[in-house]
């Protein structure tokens, strides 16, 4: 499987990256968690991507470039996996493209998770991860006690929100999606590879409706 989840901030698509490793055991190449990990560590890479991050606009095309060529060299990347936020302009799709031209494993498919906004905006403001375990909760939709338990922070979860999901960067984010990202559809509409989702529905039919778009059995 060698596919991008393609979407709006909220969409959906870390929870559905989360689902297709389990299902599939193929990895989740997240550039937002591995920007988050670089911030995390104190890097110079994550000092300079962290003041782009709250502020809700996209970090150098470079550094981005860089992380994911590394991370698709890994091990854990040869028999496939899960884009997440990435590509996220035309400059990046066209890099990606490139890069797996050059190793002979091309794209099969881009699944664009389609959701209004505002929906969009309450999936943002309610998330919430667990500082000991790194579980994505959601105030409004998936809260502290929703299955399964958790057994690394024994169903006590200490939340945190990320900071580019305070109400005045998300407005920016989507803004910042709308103009530069959004084009990505016609592009991948434009290569056949577009498959379109409904991701407003809970996350089981979503993962349903992923698998059917793909045809992929489950
Ligand atoms: P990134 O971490 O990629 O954030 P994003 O794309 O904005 O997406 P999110 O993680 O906010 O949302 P999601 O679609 O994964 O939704 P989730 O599943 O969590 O990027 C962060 C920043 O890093 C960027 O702004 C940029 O600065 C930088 N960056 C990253 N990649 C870059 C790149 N390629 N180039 C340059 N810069 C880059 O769900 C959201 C909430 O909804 C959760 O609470 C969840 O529990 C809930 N939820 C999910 N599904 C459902 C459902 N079906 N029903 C009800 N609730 C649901």
């Amino acid at each position: 499987m060698q596919i991008v989840l393609l979407g709006a901030p909220g969409s959906g698509k870390g929870t559905q990256s989360q689902l297709l490793v389990k299902t599939y055991g193929v990895p989740q190449i997240s550039t937002g968690d591995l920007l988050r990990a670089a911030v995390a560590c104190g890097s110079a890479l994550g000092l300079r991507a962290k003041a782009a991050m709250d502020a809700g606009h996209l970090v150098d095309d470079a550094v981005v470039l860089g992380m994911i060529r590394e991370r698709l060299a890994e091990a854990d990347a040869v028999n496939g996996f899960i884009l997440d936020g990435f590509p996220r302009n035309i400059v990046q799709a066209d890099a990606l493209g490139k890069l797996l031209d050059d190793v002979g494993k091309p794209l099969q498919g881009v699944v664009l998770m389609r959701l209004d906004l505002g929906v969009l905006f309450k999936r943002l403001t309610g998330r919430r991860n667990c500082q000991d375990c790194g579980r994505v909760f959601n105030i409004i939709t998936s809260p502290p006690g929703t299955p399964p338990s958790c057994t690394i922070c024994a169903d006590m979860p200490r939340l945190e929100q990320r900071p580019d999901d305070r109400e005045e960067v998300i407005g920016k984010r989507l803004e910042v999606y709308e103009a530069q990202t959004k084009p990505l559809i016609e592009y991948y509409q434009g290569k056949g590879l577009l498959r379109v989702v409904d991701a407003d529905a809970p996350m089981a039919v979503v993962f349903a409706n992923i698998q059917r778009a793909l045809l992929i059995a489950s």
